[in-house]
């Protein structure tokens, strides 16, 4: 069964976007199964900018794209990516939308705003996109899937339902201005005549996609240190992006999934709030930044810059069974005569681990151990093959692969889709 998930190694934004932009090609559904519009992908294809929050990148292609029942739905950014593909050509009919996604309600983001204000300086950082309080109604069974867009009087009854206790929320512990019932109503029943065609059985589709031989190519959003139950809690999204939650994001089963491709940046970046070990001090981190454009593509945040961490990646190959590893923005790094890379964390206690801490106090406290390997200091543009990388790139990846037992498949050179090297054929990694 030929069934590949695609998954964020990191803190997010390892680019991800463009490494399933590049095998949807070879692939004929792609699937997001968790998250929603705190995600963002930019894809530069034909010269034009491409960005997304909710739609998988295949959709470049034309080819399937699904969003699983595990995804969080802001009906309005949808519809904005439907109608800016539409204006720009592209054809949106191959969209499927489950119907037991949840969707994200205008007091989701007033909650994830008043919250994150309350919280002050203990903020999360959040994407402040309503994604922890659409989970957590979720969970709570408050929550309004895209299913119940298709009967207005279930709708209206469950808006009434939820604004009884989200409005005393708002009102009376945060201090913020209540929903008016009668323009989320409206709002709301207005997108449901724009997506109900899109709406579907995603879980069925997918399953027979599988059944027939189609390629499916299943795409996380955020990254393994973001997971809700294994990463770097508090500070984490309110989903699973690691590879496990292809499985119940979308409704197959686990045994149906080939291949995880892990998707790792050569350096680390994070946003928002939380202990970063291998995070840059002094005027190396500005530079990283600027060189590898690292603000945020949904909210304009800097991004905090870090060396490569293995023992962090070694935990993500770890929680996500990689079979192999995309290694991104190698170019980024072109100028830097010394390239330092974290290979054990020191606790507290003075014991070094190759292993990522299991307890919070001492991921908080630990200082990394880094190797310093010997930069390149030539840039990699125009390269076209592995074998005509520098000694010095070749060896930083050949340190990445042996640290982590998991081959490098992919290594990114630049923005454009061609800007990736392939140490086998595309198809190959597409198709296991
Ligand atoms: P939330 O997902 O908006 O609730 O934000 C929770 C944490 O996840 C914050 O630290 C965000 O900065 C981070 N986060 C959420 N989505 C992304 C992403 O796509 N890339 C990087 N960080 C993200």
């Amino acid at each position: 069964m030929p069934a590949t998930v695609i998954v964020g190694a990191q803190w997010g934004d390892e680019g991800k976007g463009k490494i399933v932009d590049l095998l949807a090609q070879h692939s004929d559904v792609v699937c997001r199964y968790q998250g929603g519009p705190n995600a963002g992908h930019t894809i530069v294809a034909d010269g034009k900018t491409y960005k997304f929050r909710h739609m998988p990148s295949g959709i470049l292609w034309g080819k399937e794209c699904v969003l699983g029942a595990g995804c969080v739905v802001d009906p309005q950014v949808f519809i904005e990516e439907l109608d800016g593909l539409e204006e720009r050509g592209l054809s949106t009919e191959q969209v499927h939308l489950s119907g037991n996604a949840q969707l994200i309600m205008p007091w989701h983001i007033a909650l994830d705003q008043a919250s994150e204000r309350r919280l002050g300086k203990l903020q999360i950082g959040t994407t402040r996109r309503g994604i922890g309080p659409a989970y957590g109604d979720k969970a709570a069974r408050l929550g309004i899937r895209v299913q119940d867009l298709l009967d207005p009087k279930i709708l209206r009854q469950k808006i009434a339902v939820a604004l009884a206790e989200k409005n005393h929320w708002l009102e009376r512990v945060y201090g913020a201005e209540p929903v008016g019932f009668e323009d989320v109503s409206h709002r709301y029943e207005s997108y449901a005549q724009r997506l109900r065609p899109y709406i579907a059985d995603t879980s069925l589709l997918v399953d027979c996609s599988l059944r027939e031989g189609r390629f499916v190519l299943f795409e996380g959003a955020q990254g393994t240190l973001l997971d809700l139950d294994h990463g770097t809690y508090p500070f984490v999204t309110s989903s699973n992006p690691i590879a496990g939650a292809a499985a119940t994001g979308i409704g197959i089963g686990p045994t149906r999934i080939d291949a995880v491709l892990g998707v790792a940046k050569a350096y680390l970046t994070r946003v928002g709030e939380g202990p970063f070990p291998t995070e840059i001090e002094g005027p190396d981190q500005e530079r990283v930044r600027e060189l590898g454009g690292e603000y945020g593509t949904v909210t304009g945040r800097e991004r905090r810059c870090g060396w490569l961490d293995l023992v962090g990646l070694r935990y993500a190959a770890r929680l996500n069974g990689f079979t192999s590893l995309a290694l991104t923005k190698l170019d980024v790094l072109s100028s830097f005569a010394e390239l330092p890379v974290c290979v054990r964390y020191r606790l507290r206690d003075g014991t070094e681990t190759e292993e990522f801490p299991a307890h919070q106090s001492d991921f908080h406290h630990c200082e990394p151990v880094y190797e310093v390997l010997p930069g390149w200091e030539e840039p990699l543009d125009g390269m076209d093959d592995v074998s005509r990388l520098p000694e010095a790139a070749r060896r930083y990846v050949s340190f990445v692969e042996q640290a982590l037992e998991v081959d490098v498949s992919l290594i990114g050179t630049g923005a454009a889709r061609e800007h990736v090297l392939a140490q086998r054929g595309l198809a190959a990694i597409a198709r296991p």
